[in-house]
């Protein structure tokens, strides 16, 4: 609970890498994330080089914090027609990156996700096939500003407005 408490989205980071074992601690928990019918429909691209980060960050206004990550795991799937089968790899997808964002908070690693927006620019950045999109980025790094710590008052709806009990 210390964890889910204390992620926060970080857009700032310290100009310090991850160890590569936290790294892998993060891409283990990608790895590990349960999804439909066990599709796994994921590929995680994990980006560390300075010039492609800043590559990165100009697919979408508000990937702006990609470019001082110290890495970057771009979250890659299937392109599909099927309107039922991309929903569910979009959910996939959100668990992989909740899991992957609660592991790099348990190692006081800060994250933040990014939309991809231009796709022709991510699929040349990244060089993906024609069959494969970006589903996005999640950025991790030190925070820069303050230390991961138990977030008292969460800014979200109230917990007694959004749980129902038996019926709506
Ligand atoms: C699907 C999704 C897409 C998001 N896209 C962006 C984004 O492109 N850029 C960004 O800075 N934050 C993005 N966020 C982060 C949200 O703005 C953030 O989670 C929300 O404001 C709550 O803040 P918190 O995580 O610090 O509690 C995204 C979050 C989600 C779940």
């Amino acid at each position: 609970m210390d964890t889910i408490r204390a992620r926060r989205n970080v857009r700032v980071y310290e100009d310090r890498p991850i160890p590569s074992e936290h790294l892998d601690r993060i891409l283990e928990a990608a790895w590990r994330t349960p999804s439909s019918m066990n599709e796994q429909p994921w590929d995680f691209i994990v980006c560390t080089e300075p010039e492609t980060l800043v590559q990165l960050a100009e697919t979408w206004r508000y990937a702006r914090h990609v470019a001082g990550s110290a890495a970057t795991v771009a979250l890659v799937a299937p392109v599909t027609a099927d309107q039922d089968t991309r929903d569910w790899i979009l959910y996939d997808m959100g668990q992989a990156t909740m899991s992957m964002m609660l592991a790099a908070a348990d190692l006081g690693v800060g994250s933040c996700h990014a939309a991809l927006d231009d796709q022709a620019l991510g699929r040349r950045i990244l060089g993906l096939p024609e069959d494969r999109f970006c589903v996005g980025l999640v950025a991790f790094g030190y925070p820069l500003d303050r230390p991961l710590a138990p977030i008292v008052r969460p800014n979200r709806r109230p917990l007694e407005e959004v749980v129902h009990r038996e019926r709506w």
